[in-house]
């Protein structure tokens, strides 16, 4: 018998997760059957949207419930196999949740590939959130030459990918984070052409001076006083990829109607298209080319990244809390083993 360490809600948080929230257990791993997989698992991806998930709100998802394992994806090692496309040594990626070791269908779980760049990058600029930055800019942020995009939370995965493949296309980038340290990154590792600190007290008018040919599209990751910010600057026919608002996921919901009016009326006055998407809508169709289309330019080092890896399960509540409130500095990891 395996024993597997996990971590499972406790109980909901009401604003920022708190240590009792989290409950540590270890159990024994029930025996493989036909079909299975018995997986060790290396990295976890930590990631804003698993604050939902703590939520028993209304969402695109089903929350997880009260003692239930914290969901997530892993890379993992295959270290045992009852299904024909596995082998014992296979990296592979797969929906383990907060856990060390799992036992796992084999139908559920995909060969890890990069294309020659690190096998981390499979969780983070070639995983999900790369594919959601990739997605959401060729389905609805569609980015054209001399255009004008801007990102905020810009040195983090979704935002690294979303400014680089801007600039792709022609376009200049305008990233935004927080402190002198990442807005450093973002200007002189990612090469984005400007960067804004949404913690000056000039925040607004410097993203003003920033962008003197207005906004065409704004890639919204938090919402809040960046919304705020970018809203007077939209230019005739902008385009808004609402990708997640992680200013307003401690604060208990979305009931906030007092910029709505506002936002209604820049709507109106420049066709602003506005569209909300979750990535999982193209994942099925599109992976493929994206990993086909961006693996290389990864593996090249044209397309560059940032992680920010801890070490050991056990410090996972905690880094999860400090990312939503800006305490990681690039895609985080945790080295589970
Ligand atoms: N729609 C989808 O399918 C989908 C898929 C993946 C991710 N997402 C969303 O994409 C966004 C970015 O995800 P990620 O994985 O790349 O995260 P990330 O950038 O690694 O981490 C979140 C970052 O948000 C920033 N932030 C937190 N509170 C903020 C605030 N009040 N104002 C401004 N910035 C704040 C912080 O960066 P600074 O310190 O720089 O502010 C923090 O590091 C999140 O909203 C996430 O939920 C959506």
């Amino acid at each position: 018998m395996t024993t597997a360490r996990q971590i499972v809600l406790a109980s909901r948080p009401k604003a920022a997760p708190q240590p009792e929230n989290f409950r540590f257990e270890d159990v024994e791993l029930p025996s493989l059957q036909d079909g299975q997989l018995e997986l060790k698992v290396r990295y976890l991806s930590l990631d804003p949207y698993m604050r939902g998930r703590m939520s028993a709100a209304k969402s695109y998802a089903e929350p997880v419930p009260v003692d239930g394992v914290m969901t997530g994806e892993t890379i993992a090692e295959v270290a045992r196999s009852e299904h024909p496309d596995f082998s014992e040594g296979d990296l592979v990626l797969a929906q383990t949740g907060w856990v060390d070791a799992a036992v796992v269908p084999g139908k559920y779980v995909r060969k890890l590939n990069t294309h020659g760049a690190p096998e981390t990058t499979g969780l983070g600029i070639l995983g999900m959130p790369g594919f959601t930055a990739w997605s959401g800019l060729k389905f609805i942020g569609q980015p054209k030459a001399g255009e004008t995009v801007v990102v905020a939370a810009a040195s983090g995965p979704v935002g690294t990918m979303v400014g680089q493949l801007a600039q792709l296309a022609g376009a200049r980038a305008v990233g935004i984070a927080g402190g002198s340290e990442k807005c450093d990154f973002v200007r002189d590792d990612l090469g984005f052409d400007a960067v804004v600190d949404h913690r000056d007290p000039d925040f607004a008018a410097n993203l003003k001076a920033a962008c003197p040919d207005g906004v065409d599209v704004y890639w919204e990751n938090v919402g809040g006083k960046v919304w705020d910010a970018v809203l007077p600057l939209l230019n005739l026919y902008s385009r808004v990829p609402v990708c997640g608002l992680v200013a307003q996921y401690n604060t208990g919901g979305f009931g906030d109607r007092d910029r709505l009016p506002a936002t209604m009326g820049t709507i109106l006055a420049q066709s602003v298209l506005i569209r909300g998407f979750i990535q999982t809508e193209f994942a099925g169709e599109h992976y493929d080319e994206f990993l086909a289309e961006v693996g290389p330019k990864i593996a090249d080092g044209s397309i560059s990244y940032r992680e920010d890896i801890v070490e050991g399960l056990d410090a996972a509540p905690q880094a999860f809390t400090n990312m939503l409130d800006g305490g990681n500095f690039g895609k985080l990891l945790v080295k589970v083993s």
